[in-house]
């Protein structure tokens, strides 16, 4: 690396404590409004900075990486999630990746188990009812929703996070399953108190509740489309707090509208912020603004993930979270 203080770019304003630390170390280039960045704006970043931090909502696909400048080495995402990244094109172009995954690991699944109950209990109805200042007393059959204890919960995606629901959802009395990639060992498997399903299908077909848990990737893309979406029981929900890009959001719409699935909770839309007008029509639908790792803890934590990387990288080092392929 470059001797003297690196130039470090961040494309979004980041939670101050985390700010004052990056000026501390580095030349750094803060954001003063909480917007992202145009493409232009991105691409003069990655002309003039050492290190970039982008964000999510930054899109670095292969032609923006073209045009980085001969000084950028580093891509220090703030998420753990690098989707918005052509990681192959950087590391051909010797720029280096990192990302913050472990640290918002129990906050998204957290958010998972909030949105299961959300859903299935009818929590947003109830709140709208006593919002309007409609509600008339208690009732024995008002606003009666599913018991999520004893019902079959399946994980799509047991890597950290599909792992902590499986934790929380255990204390909560349902019966677990999963599928992966690649099998849990036997003693993980045991202590999750979890089935493995090597038929995705399957295993959708069978379940009372899916969580997606797992990455969006050109494999994942439209993992759960409508043929998939048509396998699972109409009385089942489905919850996403992974990336939209996982469900076809049209096919879900669809059978959500007549009647063929029973509910979804949504952290994530395929279309990011433009989320589907019919899709928030719908009273079985909880729609949250992408905030399953919103916590001020969180948030705090990826930012020192993101200062370690640098700082590791500055010292000539491997940065412990060197992403080193994009999963296909
Ligand atoms: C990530 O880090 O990728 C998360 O989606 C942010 O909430």
């Amino acid at each position: 690396m470059p001797s003297g203080r690196l130039s470090v770019v961040v494309t979004r304003r980041l939670p101050d404590v985390v700010e004052t630390r990056l000026k501390e170390l580095f030349d750094v280039q803060l954001r003063d409004d909480d917007t992202p960045m145009t493409r232009e704006e991105l691409v003069a970043a990655l002309q003039e900075a050492d290190i970039l931090v982008p964000t999510l909502n930054d899109r670095l696909d292969a032609s923006v990486i073209a045009q980085a400048g001969d000084k950028l080495r580093l891509i220090a995402n703030y998420g753990a999630g690098v989707d918005h990244i052509d990681v192959a094109t950087a590391r051909q172009r010797g720029i280096q990746v990192t990302n913050t995954p472990g640290v918002l690991t129990e906050d998204t699944a957290d958010m998972t188990m909030a949105l299961i109950l959300a859903v299935t209990r009818r929590i947003p109805e109830g709140l709208a009812l006593i919002e309007s200042g409609q509600w008339k007393g208690w009732s024995p059959t008002a606003l009666l929703g599913g018991r999520v204890s004893g019902r079959r919960l399946g994980i799509l995606g047991m890597g950290r996070i599909g792992q902590a629901v499986a934790r929380r959802a255990n204390a909560f009395g349902m019966q677990v399953h999963y599928h992966n990639r690649r099998r849990l060992r036997e003693e993980t498997e045991d202590a999750l108190q979890t089935t493995y399903w090597e038929s995705l299908d399957q295993m959708v077909a069978r379940m009372d509740v899916l969580s997606i848990n797992c990455p969006h990737t050109p494999s994942t893309f439209h993992l759960m489309n409508a043929r998939r979406l048509k396998l699972m029981k109409p009385s089942a929900v489905i919850v996403n707090t992974s990336r939209g890009e996982v469900i076809d959001e049209n096919a879900l719409t669809r059978m959500l509208k007549a009647g063929e699935l029973a509910g979804a909770g949504l952290d994530v839309y395929e279309h990011g912020s433009e989320t589907n007008a019919d899709l928030r029509s719908l009273t079985n639908v909880v729609m949250l603004p992408h905030m399953g790792s919103a916590t001020v803890e969180g948030r705090v934590e990826m930012g020192e993930k993101v200062i370690i990387n640098i700082k590791t990288f500055a010292d000539g080092h491997r940065p412990p979270d060197l992403v080193l392929q994009t999963l296909d």
